[in-house]
């Protein structure tokens, strides 16, 4: 359906979960990949291995904190050095710690903003410098949006941050660069992993798909975005969430 070919994609946080999903399909349509991990090595170079053996791509394994300005510089010089250009940056990489509105403390709200704010405003710099013509996709969340769990309020507000840094970013790599963001619903990964089970329930519910996504479907999403047929789709907030009845 899609055709990267001689594209390069770099998926932040893409170890496992849905950036791993994305990487997959990625290279699924031809495009070299780079996986970005923090902690999870053994699942980075395992996927790393799934792709090398399954697709006629190239593909780097690079270790980077995306909340560390130094780090990320490294990592992208690591991937010119390989490269020499990169095409499709998906910001995917994303923490939460939900908890009740006193449990919440002023380091870990400002944990989860340097990690999936300002690492997505860090590696969207450094690597439009070399991006020709691409297409940046922030991974951002319903939750920026409808505002109905306290417990990720600082989860929320980092996402609310990546929808408008999206739409500035659009302004400012316009016209060689489009940046888009996806907001997805509940997704069927580790994040949800403890969730409790009532709530859950109570979550499929309102979804009028009846169940929680599929990476593969916010994945898909993504490979649109990073594609021509999106060529004038641009500084966009795209909801993938199966339609909701609140
Ligand atoms: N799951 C959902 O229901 C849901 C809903 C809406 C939006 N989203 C968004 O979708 C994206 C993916 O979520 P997910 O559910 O796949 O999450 P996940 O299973 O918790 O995976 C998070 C990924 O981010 C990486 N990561 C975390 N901090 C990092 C850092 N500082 N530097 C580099 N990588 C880092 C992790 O790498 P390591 O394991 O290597 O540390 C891991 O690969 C996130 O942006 C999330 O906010 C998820």
């Amino acid at each position: 359906m899609f055709d990267f070919k001689d594209k390069v994609a770099l998926i932040t946080g893409s170890s496992r979960g849905l950036g791993k999903s994305i990487a997959l399909n990625l290279a699924k349509y031809n495009c070299n990949i780079v996986i970005n991990y923090l902690n999870s090595k053994e699942k980075a170079l395992e996927l790393q291995k799934e792709i090398l053996s399954k697709y006629k791509v190239k593909c780097l394994c690079i270790k980077a904190d995306i909340s560390n300005e130094i780090e990320v510089k490294n990592m992208i010089d690591e991937i010119i050095e390989e490269f020499n250009h990169i095409d499709i940056l998906v910001n995917n990489a994303s923490i939460a710690i939900d908890t009740t509105f006193e449990d919440k403390t002023v380091s870990n709200f400002k944990k989860i903003l340097n990690t999936n704010l300002i690492g997505t405003f860090i590696v969207s710099k450094y690597v439009s410098k070399y991006m020709n013509k691409g297409s940046i996709i922030n991974i951002s969340s319903t939750n920026s949006i409808d505002t109905y769990y306290p417990y990720s309020m600082d989860y929320d507000s980092s996402k609310a941050g990546i929808n408008i840094l999206t739409k500035n970013l659009a302004i400012e790599l316009a016209p060689n660069i489009r940046v888009n963001a996806v907001a997805p619903g509940w997704i069927n990964t580790d994040m949800n992993k403890d969730m409790d089970i009532e709530f859950k329930n109570k979550e499929i519910d309102k979804i009028l798909l009846k169940r929680f996504a599929n990476p593969d479907e916010i994945a898909n999403t993504v490979a649109f975005l990073a594609s021509d047929y999106a060529s004038y789709i641009n500084g966009e907030i795209i909801r993938v969430d199966g339609g909701i009845n609140n």
